[in-house]
Order: structure tokens, then sequence, then C-alpha cells
């Protein structure tokens, strides 16, 4: 399938080696190409500049928002959640409409440094805020709650044997989801229903934050248990 992965940080570069290693062509956007390829700092990640990433992969092409998701049939949302709905503007609702969105920001506020607080929490969500800007897209909240590199490599922890979380309110798009995540690894998956869901998704990130703080790697996730039935 084709994918369209915004967003050029570790997120997107994750996911896109990830789909591409599953037999899919993926085109990672950016909101300008050439200011992407003259960089030559690391992220704030600590990611190498990706003109370097990306002549070690050149499988992926790169393109700008609107042409990574024009060429999506599914597209991936991987920016950064301060521009996500600015992001998603430049790609274009054309280039969304009727189509799976897979939207793995965080709405944390990192101009304050560390921990960032969330900008929306509570009563809505930037799931939320994106369904709502593009209806006719087929919002699926999910990998949100792990880090960029166990998004597509599960069994780097317990054997794989932890929990990913969904929301969305189109059943449709959930399975067609659940199946790529399932060709990543991810065994257990919980839907946690429709897009007001990922309130809670969203708002868990903030537990994330400081268990990566407390135990010094982001490489770690929960197990969502239940008696034996
Ligand atoms: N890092 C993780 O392990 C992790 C885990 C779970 C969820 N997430 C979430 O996944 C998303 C991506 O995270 P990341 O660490 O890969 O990178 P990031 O630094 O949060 O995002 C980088 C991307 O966001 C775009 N961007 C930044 N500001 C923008 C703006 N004002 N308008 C439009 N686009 C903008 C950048 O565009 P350019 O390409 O033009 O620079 C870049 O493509 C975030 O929402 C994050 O919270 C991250």
């Amino acid at each position: 399938m084709r994918i369209g992965v915004l967003g050029t940080g570790g997120v997107g570069r994750s996911i896109a080696l990830g789909l591409t290693a599953q037999g899919h062509e993926a085109t990672i956007g950016t909101r300008n190409v050439e200011a992407l390829m003259a960089r030559t700092e690391p992220d704030a990640m600590g990611n190498e500049p990706f003109g370097g990433w990306n002549e070690v992969n050149p499988q992926i092409s790169v393109g700008t928002f609107a042409e990574a998701a024009a060429h999506g049939e599914l597209v991936v949302n991987a920016t950064n959640g301060m521009g996500s709905l600015e992001a998603l503007r430049a790609a274009g609702k054309e280039n969304l409409d009727g189509k799976v969105l897979i939207d793995i920001s965080n709405p944390l506020d990192f101009s304050g440094g560390m921990p960032p607080p969330l900008f929306v929490s509570n009563t809505d969500s930037l799931g939320e805020q994106i369904q709502r800007e593009f209806p006719e897209a087929r919002v699926v909240k999910t990998l949100n709650t792990v880090a960029s590199n166990l998004m597509v490599e599960p069994s780097l922890v317990a054997d794989g044997d932890h929990t990913v979380l969904m929301s969305g309110d189109d059943q449709a798009a959930k399975a067609q989801v659940g199946e790529i995540l399932r060709s990543f690894g991810w065994r257990h998956i919980v839907d946690l229903g429709d897009i007001t869901t990922a309130r809670g998704a969203e708002m868990y990130v903030a537990l994330w934050v400081r268990l990566w703080q407390s135990l010094g790697t982001p490489i770690l996730n929960v197990k969502v248990v239940q008696p034996e039935s």
C-alpha cells in the first residue's frame, strides 16, 4: 500500500521504516524539503540530520506534507502536537478525505521544558480536534503511548506481550489499522472506542513521560491484564 507519513522526526522515520519493511511504499512529508535536507544539526530528540538518515534509507521518498498525503492511500500523522493541525492543513483536506488517518501525535507543550504539560485534555483531545477539523478523514489514534522504536518493534520488551491502544469512530478504519499493528508484532490491541477515548490515551502520556524520567529509558510499556475468563 502507498502510505504518506507526515513527520520527519524519530516517529516518522521509525514508522516509515517499519512500513517499508512490511512491503509498503512510504513517502515522508515535511514543511519544506529544501530546508529539511539543509539541516546539519541533530533534532531536539538527538536524531541525526534527516539528509544523512535518508541517504542510508533511500527507499523512503520525501516530499511536502501535501505531496506525502496525496501519495498515501493511508496517511500517518507523526508531527509535533503543537503543529499537527497546521501540518494537516498544509497536507490538504482534499488529500485526507476518505482516507484512514493514523494519528500518533501527542498534545505536549515543551515550551517550558520538562515535563511538558498537555495543551488539551480532560474534555477534549488532539485526536478529536483533528477529527473535527477533517470530518471526512477516518482518524484512528494509536501508538502515541509508546516510544518510536517500540511502535514498530514491540518485541523489544517482554517478547511483545504488552498493550497498544486504539481510538476512532470508524470501525473499518480501526480494523485496517489493527492489521498494520499486527504486522509490526502487536498482539494485545485494545480498542477503547470512539475518538473521544483518545483523551485517556493522550493523558496517559503525562504518566509515560514520568516513567521515562524515573526509569531512565523510554523503552517501556504497560500491559492491561484481566481475570481469566
Ligand atoms: N518520540 C517519540 O518516541 C514519541 C512517542 C509517542 C508519540 N510521539 C508523538 O509523535 C509526534 C512526532 O514526534 P517526533 O519525536 O517524531 O518529532 P517532533 O519533533 O515532535 O515532530 C517533528 C515533525 O513535526 C513537524 N512540525 C513541528 N512544528 C510544526 C509546525 N509548527 N507546523 C507544522 N509541522 C510542524 C516537523 O516538521 P519539519 O519536518 O518541517 O521539521 C516534523 O516533521 C509528536 O506529536 C509526539 O508527541 C512521539
